[in-house]
């Protein structure tokens, strides 16, 4: 089966063709193209939903035109369309949906409608099946910027939500703390990188709910006690000392070990808990390399490739392979607020 996948949910325009083999053996990518409207944000600290749609409209069609084309698959070939309903920025996600449905009706192609959350997951189902590959109950810790959840996956499209964050996001936390630190948006590599010479240990910042009872997550307060110490080191700085580079790197060490702390504390503690046979990462922040040598320190796990942790239309067309759901064009809508509550 062969399917275009659509994804516009927020500032990357993607489109990908993927081609499954009947007996799931396999999910091969002919293509996969985004296209990101980052560098216009990076100037503004921050994504403004307006812009973006704009961006959007812009590179839509010729995405979805390179996307067939890089396949070499013929466009009668495509068996069906999946395109990201929710969650999102609605402007984005409306120019990905009503393209999708309009092709749909064109192509006269069925048409799947897809959970963005979801497809962080079925990022790693992509590719040739492994000799040990994914066994249910799966544990999935989705990371990205405006989400942190922790859902137990009995099978294909029976997911359960265990729990969130009431607050930021750990993609969030990264950004608006590289923004304090006044580092480029988004700043989650960022802040990776300049870990990589700091000294974790050198501050002690908070682990919000590491041993809470539940499986939620804070993030903002992680935040408040960056600021409070970027403050701090501001006003008792000597002429030659204050937020140095040397400090800026110890600060992002120090912050990126308490994201990371919390994240691999509570999923073992949720694997454990649901007896789950795999664990899976995605998202954005499952880019982090320290994140993923943690983990595997202590577990083995599932992770996507990076290139597939950040938002991309293959792992939208991968759900729709293993949930093939079609539903008539005229009853998909974009959903923003969308949730766990529809595969
Ligand atoms: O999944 P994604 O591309 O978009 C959303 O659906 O949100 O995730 C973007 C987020 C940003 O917050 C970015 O700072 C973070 O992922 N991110 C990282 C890394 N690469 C991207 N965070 C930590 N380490 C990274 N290497
Ligand atoms: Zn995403």
């Amino acid at each position: 089966m062969t399917i275009l996948g659509i994804e516009t949910s927020c500032d990357e325009t993607a489109a990908a063709v993927l081609e499954g083999k009947p007996d799931a053996k396999s999910l091969t990518i002919r293509s996969n193209i985004v296209s990101s409207s980052i560098k216009l944000h990076s100037k503004t600290g921050g994504i403004i939903p307006e812009t973006a749609a704009r961006e959007q409209l812009k590179v839509i069609i010729p995405v979805v035109d390179e996307a067939i084309k890089k396949s070499e698959v013929d466009r009668k070939n495509i068996d069906a369309i999946a395109v990201t309903i929710g969650p999102g920025l609605v402007g984005s996600l409306l120019v990905g949906v009503e393209t999708a449905k309009t092709l749909a009706y064109v192509w006269d192609k069925p048409i799947v409608p897809v959970n963005h959350l979801i497809g962080h997951i079925y990022a790693n189902f992509i590719g040739e099946i492994p000799n040990q590959p994914i066994q249910f109950p799966a544990l999935a810790l989705i990371v990205s910027g405006g989400h942190t959840d922790l859902v137990l996956m009995k099978d294909h499209g029976n997911i359960k939500w265990l729990g969130g964050t009431r607050d930021d996001a750990a993609g969030e936390a990264f950004d608006k703390i590289g923004r304090m630190l006044n580092l480029p948006y988004p700043a989650g590599a960022v802040i990776e990188k300049l870990s990589e010479r700091g000294d974790p240990s050198r501050f002690t910042f908070p682990r919000p709910m590491i041993d809470s009872r539940d499986f939620d997550f804070s993030f903002s307060g992680l935040k408040t006690a960056a600021y409070r110490q970027i403050k701090t080191i501001e006003q008792l700085a000597s002429p030659q000392g204050g937020l140095n580079d040397k400090t800026i790197s110890d600060m992002c060490a120090s912050l990126q070990q308490a994201i990371i702390d919390v994240l691999v504390k509570k999923t073992l503690k949720a694997a454990q808990q649901y007896n789950v046979r795999s664990i899976l990462l995605g998202g954005g922040v499952a880019a982090n390399q320290k994140l993923r040598d943690e983990f595997s320190l202590k577990i083995k796990l599932f992770v996507p490739t990076k290139s597939l942790c950040t938002d991309n239309a293959a792992m939208i067309a991968s759900i729709a392979f293993y949930n093939y759901k079609p539903v008539p064009w005229q009853q998909i809508t974009a959903n923003p607020e969308l949730y766990f509550n529809s595969a």
